[in-house]
């Protein structure tokens, strides 16, 4: 499962994991992903692309229905969420937002991994500046450090692949 603010990255992503640019829409505008998309990527597994949270600019209709959508899905599917990849701006700092998500997951025994995206928009310093300052904020979690990640370019590519795979073999369906 795929989760963090809209137009962060989450769509691209699931595309570059699965090597297929137009499988799950992206958008420069905010608020392109707006239903729960489920990509099947073996015959036991789906990749789950949620709607993005917590954008000012996304229209309120929308804003509205993503609580009780996101919500309702997590709370019926937490138990067979096998791995949930908290996807963030390498460029930011989380959000109150995504730290509420990060508690949300961790209440529910959830696994997660923090992946952090669009590094290819950082030089070298600033991307160990950011996962440095990642691993201290958001970081700490169950699975692993954070990862920087680029869908642009791949960067980080086969470490959240790892994880991911490492997640599908102990979690059942
Ligand atoms: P919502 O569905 O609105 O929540 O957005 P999302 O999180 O699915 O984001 P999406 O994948 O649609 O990407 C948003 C914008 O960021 C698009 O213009 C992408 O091309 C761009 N983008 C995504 N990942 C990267 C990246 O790794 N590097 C760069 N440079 N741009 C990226
Ligand atoms: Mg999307």
């Amino acid at each position: 499962m795929f989760l963090g603010r809209s137009n962060v990255g989450k769509s691209s992503l699931i595309n570059r994991l699965v090597g297929k640019k137009g499988l799950a829409r992206t958008s420069a505008l905010p608020g392109r992903t707006q239903s729960v998309n489920f990509y099947r990527i073996n015959e036991a597994w789906n990749f789950v692309d949620l709607p993005g949270y917590g954008y000012a600019r996304v229209p309120e209709a929308v804003r509205r229905k993503w609580r009780p959508m996101i919500e309702g899905y997590l709370e019926r599917r937490a138990r067979r969420i096998a791995l949930a990849l908290m996807v963030l701006d390498a460029r930011h700092a989380p959000s109150e937002l995504d730290h509420t998500m990060r508690d949300w997951l961790e209440a529910r025994g959830v696994g997660y991994l923090v992946v952090a995206t669009k590094a290819d928009k950082l030089s070298g310093n600033a991307r160990e500046r950011s996962r440095a300052e990642l691993a201290s904020s958001i970081g700490g979690s169950p699975v692993a450090e954070p990862i920087l990640f680029s869908a642009t370019t791949g960067l980080g590519l086969r470490e959240v692949w790892r994880w991911v795979d490492q997640a599908l073999e102990k979690g059942r369906p």
